[in-house]
């Protein structure tokens, strides 16, 4: 979810489609499928269970949708453009399903489950949607296609989190990956549809978790990001077989610690903090061990406490400060980035200024933002009116953008001259002479290539320089 913004562009979060494949040997006759994902992490971690669902089932992955048998669609509604870019996607793959009539397209993920049956009647050419929770019944709502109907399933489940199913790792590089801990989400930030398309909060048994992570580390990997829409109510409750039955609870912290201690060399990341959940004792942890990465996702929205409180978020301006002065004091080189929303319902320029101040008193390593964008169902939807012309939200937008730029730089420039241990992810997308990586904060490195370097390793930089993006170096002697 984090990465560096580039100049005076409104950065999405949520990424553009991306086709996922899986490096491995083709399979004669298999059935080819495509899928292709948008939104957040969490998204692309479900289409590694999606994937892991059909390879069971004799498909294969390919990259290229003309070639398909079924094209896969891991959809987002986060805001009105992510639907949008998704319309249009589909509307290029009508033109597939017209030259081939027995391709199956299925809509998945979060506008599969906001849309429900509307999608199968708006979109004529979609023959399968399937909400976030029902990936299992995939192999069933396939047969059911091939017999001439459509199919669907959006049912949300309050324990659903294919604790048991083994990702199969899509356009990875070997060496990061990501892991769920959790789904759904149970706040009601007024602004979000998340709770409607994800549903409940359930957290993932650990010792699957665990599993995970260890194996992701027995096979090279090297970083692994916890995901989950608020990890910090991350809570555990079962019995343990070794301990008589008796009852185990397990927090955010608890399991923290647990992954990193599988081994000093594997890092770990975490996305999202939510400002109301997360505690001294997280910041602890990540103190504690070398190995969890100084970087929070933090994400404020606001800096207005009437705007926080209009959105829900239940934290106020001072809250927030708070635990931002809590992660200075406790991880004095903490990176922290957020989120922001410009333009929210009765917005004012002062409430406006308010988040600009708190940029200021932040000083944010990177930021999202984004301009508000209705979505239908939430809270905001139905109680309060859109009424911050668009025109006002863009300009609002801009300044916030604009005071990131120079708050990312700011932060780039403090490691000029320093020598940071990065872990070597590969070549740089601009160069194949340059290896790139990132550090502890998740600053984008790029430097020289040497022979004796290879990606997975972790090599100790000398930063020499940056751009408002990325820190430039040479390998330390
Ligand atoms: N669970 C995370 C956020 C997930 S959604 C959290 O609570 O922080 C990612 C981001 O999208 C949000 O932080 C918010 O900034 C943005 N977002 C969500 N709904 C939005 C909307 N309706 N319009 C504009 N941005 C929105
Ligand atoms: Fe949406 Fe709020 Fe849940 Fe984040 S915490 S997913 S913004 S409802
Ligand atoms: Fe989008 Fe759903 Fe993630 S709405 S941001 S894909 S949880």
């Amino acid at each position: 979810m984090i990465e560096l913004q580039l100049a005076d562009k409104t950065h999405d979060e949520e990424r553009q489609g991306e086709a996922l494949v899986i490096d491995a040997p083709k399979m004669i006759n298999a059935r080819k499928l495509y899928i292709e994902s948008y939104g957040c992490q969490m998204n692309f971690a479900d289409s590694e269970i999606v994937a892991s669902i059909l390879l069971d089932q004799g498909f294969e992955t390919t990259g290229d949708y003309h070639e398909a048998d079924a094209i896969f669609i891991n959809t987002c509604s986060i805001r009105e453009n992510a639907e949008q870019r998704v319309r249009n996607r589909l509307s290029q793959f009508g033109i597939e399903k017209r030259r081939n009539p027995k391709l199956i397209v299925g809509v998945l993920g979060c506008m599969a489950e906001r849309l429900k049956s509307k999608f199968l009647e708006e979109e004529k050419l979609v023959d399968m949607v399937v909400g976030p929770d029902a990936y299992r019944d995939l192999p069933q709502l396939i047969e059911q296609v091939g017999e001439g109907q459509k199919a669907i399933n959006v049912l949300l489940s309050r324990e659903e989190t294919y604790a048991d199913i083994s990702p199969v790792r899509l356009n990875g590089n070997g060496i990061t990956a990501f892991i769920s801990i959790m789904r759904g989400c149970d706040n009601m930030c007024s602004f979000c549809v998340v709770p409607f398309t994800r549903g409940r909060e359930r957290s993932r048994d650990p010792d699957s978790i665990l599993a995970e992570a260890l194996d992701l580390h027995q096979r090279g990997y090297k970083e692994v990001t916890l995901l989950g829409q608020n990890v910090d109510s991350y809570k555990w409750k079962g019995s343990a077989e070794a301990e008589d039955g008796a009852e185990i609870m397990v927090n955010f912290a608890q399991l923290l610690e647990k992954v990193a201690l599988i081994s000093p060399e594997l890092r770990i990341r975490f996305s999202t903090s939510h400002p109301k959940d997360i505690t001294d004792e997280v910041l602890y942890t990540i103190k504690k061990y070398d190995n969890i990465c100084n970087n929070i996702h933090l994400p404020v929205q606001s800096g207005s406490s009437r705007m926080l409180d209009l959105m829900n978020r239940t934290y106020t301006r001072e809250w927030y400060m708070n635990r931002v002065d809590a992660i200075r004091n406790i991880i004095p080189d903490c990176a922290i980035s957020t989120d922001i929303i410009a333009g929210f319902c009765t917005e004012t320029e002062e409430d406006h200024q308010e988040t600009l101040q708190m940029m200021d008193y932040v000083g944010y390593d990177f930021a999202f933002c984004f301009s508000y964008s209705e979505r239908p169902g939430t809270l905001a939807a139905r109680k309060l009116e859109d009424d911050i012309p668009e025109e006002v939200k863009k300009l609002r937008l801009q300044e916030i953008l604009l005071k990131q730029q120079v708050s990312s730089l700011r932060r780039l420039q403090e490691s000029v001259g320093k020598t940071v241990r990065i872990l070597v992810e590969g070549f740089s997308k601009k160069s194949d002479k340059d290896l790139c990586g990132r550090n502890d904060q998740n600053a984008m490195i790029v430097f020289p290539a040497a022979d004796h370097i290879k990606p997975g390793q972790y090599v100790n930089v000398v930063i020499e320089r940056c751009t408002s993006a990325t820190l430039l170096g040479r390998i330390a002697d």
